[in-house]
């Protein structure tokens, strides 16, 4: 069955049909921490993380660059400074705030001061834009920015329409619980290409926002242009994923994000050698200790925070699922909407229901090939759904679909095999997410689709 699941697949992935069913396009909240951040790719390296010149030596007050929210011309002006190591505006400010800001490392409010879990809604644009104000980060809007009990309040995560169903497969917050605090110090180092070996790499490197948190080459590329044989998958909709990987290797997202920084191909660091950088720079110091009490910058303190703001990256609802919520209340109202001034006489709460559902319709519009799709998609004559279910689409289990079996056995990636050595899971993948597909080709474990 590989082979032909594989041919409808490429053809679905390539085409028209799913492109427009789970991809969320410009609406999409994926896109809101992108607005939020720096939008390119030249753009948002340069941003956030600012040249290794002006690192922990010159500017240790500079964990990341910061533009303000939706504004991102501020940043692109410092960013050109930073890309040609010109860090000359950071240096002196720097100076000043560095005789001051040793007495404020234990100034912020410990986050177990703060009681009453707050909810969120997850893709909200305010929970990823940053520290506010313009240009690089200094100490002080650091330390004013920690002071703010509002920072350290622990959120419970609600998720927008569409993923919603999947709240129940939320994982992971107990023991790495949510705040805007911790969100925003992973946000800078996601960005931060200080973590690699040579200051060259960032996770947003491989998983960049413009292309749907994936990247848009065959496979990963690392320091000195190195590559593996695996396409980078997206860090999007990962608070609903449990096993982290390809193979599902490892065991949370925490384990998952301290993997890259030593991995040799990838950013080519040491664990102990990230850590030293970590901690020279006085800011990601302060917010460490803020954040995570005395123990302050540890690779597991950085994996917890990585993990973090990869958790609230989420995608919006798409036009399917607007499409398929009014579908749904259509089949079960039918009787009731067939008349509908008598509805918004009978009842008005129903009836101002359906409006919502048609206006949440009309805002993302579909396409009827699109439609079409979902229908393949959806039904029994395209299967996907044995597999591709639930709230994120995917079943979070491994399936060999013979995807890159044809190689000489010793080339062949025998994927979850070599996690359990177990011989039903030769050459057997984890299902990804088919939302926001058009963002994230190439596609398949070995971005060879
Ligand atoms: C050199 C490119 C590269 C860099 C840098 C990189 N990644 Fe990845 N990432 C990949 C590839 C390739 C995979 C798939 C590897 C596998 O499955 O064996 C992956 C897998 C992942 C996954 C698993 C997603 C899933 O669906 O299972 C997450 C999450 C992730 N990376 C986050 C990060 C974070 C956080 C960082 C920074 C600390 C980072 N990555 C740095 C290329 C990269
Ligand atoms: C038996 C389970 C199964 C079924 C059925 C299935 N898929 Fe998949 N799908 C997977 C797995 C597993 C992968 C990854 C395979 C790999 O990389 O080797 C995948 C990969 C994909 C990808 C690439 C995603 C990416 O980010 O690389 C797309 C698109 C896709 N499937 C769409 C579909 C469509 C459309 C159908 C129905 C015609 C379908 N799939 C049916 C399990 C399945």
């Amino acid at each position: 069955m590989g082979r032909s699941v594989t041919v409808i697949v490429v053809l679905m992935a390539t085409g028209f049909l799913v492109s427009q069913l789970v991809s969320c396009a410009k609406t999409d909240r994926t896109e809101k921490p992108g607005t939020a951040q720096p939008k390119g790719q030249a753009q948002q390296e340069k941003v956030a993380t600012p040249a290794k010149e002006s690192s922990a030596e010159v500017a240790p007050a500079t964990p990341a660059a910061e533009s303000p929210p939706g504004e991102s011309k501020s940043g692109e002006s410092k960013s050109d400074e930073s890309e040609s190591g010109k860090s000359a505006e950071a240096t002196p400010a720097e100076g000043e705030q560095a005789a001051t800001s040793e007495s404020k490392e234990q100034a912020a409010v410990p986050a177990s001061k703060v009681s009453e879990p707050q909810t969120v809604m997850l893709g909200a644009a305010e929970l990823t834009a940053g520290i506010p104000g313009a240009g690089e980060l200094t100490l002080v809007q650091i330390d004013s920015w920690l002071k703010d009990p509002k920072q350290h309040v622990v959120l419970k995560p609600e998720l927008p329409p569409g993923l919603a169903a999947g709240a129940g497969q939320i994982t992971g917050l107990d023991a790495n619980p949510l705040t805007r605090a911790k969100i925003e110090l992973g946000r800078q180092l996601y960005f931060d290409k200080r973590l690699s070996s040579d200051g060259t790499v960032s996770c947003a490197s491989c998983h960049d926002p413009q292309f749907g948190y994936a990247f848009n080459t065959q496979f990963g590329v690392g320091i000195d242009g190195q590559t593996g044989n695996r396409n980078s998958p997206v860090a999007y909709n990962r608070i609903l994923s449990g096993p982290q990987f390809w193979d599902g290797r490892a065991e949370s997202l925490e384990a998952q994000a301290v993997g890259p920084i030593a991995n040799p191909i990838e950013m080519g660091n040491t664990h102990e050698a990230c850590v030293v950088t970590v901690k020279a720079i006085e800011g990601y110091r302060k917010q460490f200790v803020a954040i995570f009490g005395e123990e302050g910058v540890t690779i597991d303190n950085i994996g917890r925070a990585l993990a973090t703001f990869e958790r609230v990256l989420v995608t919006g609802p798409s036009p399917w699922d607007a499409y398929q919520q009014l579908a749904d209340f259509e089949k079960a109202y039918a009787d009731d909407i067939a008349d509908l001034d008598e509805l918004k006489k009978e009842d008005e709460q129903l009836y101002s229901e359906y409006q919502q559902l048609k206006e949440a319709s009309a805002a993302l519009p579909i396409s009827p090939s699109a439609i079409h799709g979902g229908e393949l998609f959806f039904g029994d004559q395209g299967g996907c759904t044995a597999c591709h279910v639930g709230a994120n689409f995917t079943d979070e289990k491994y399936h060999n679909l013979g995807v890159g079996m044809d190689k000489p056995a010793d080339k062949i990636d025998w994927g979850r095999f070599e996690v359990t050595k177990d011989d039903k899971d030769r050459g057997a993948f984890k299902t990804p997410t088919v939302r926001n597909i058009t963002l994230t080709a190439p596609y398949m474990h070995d971005g060879s689709q």
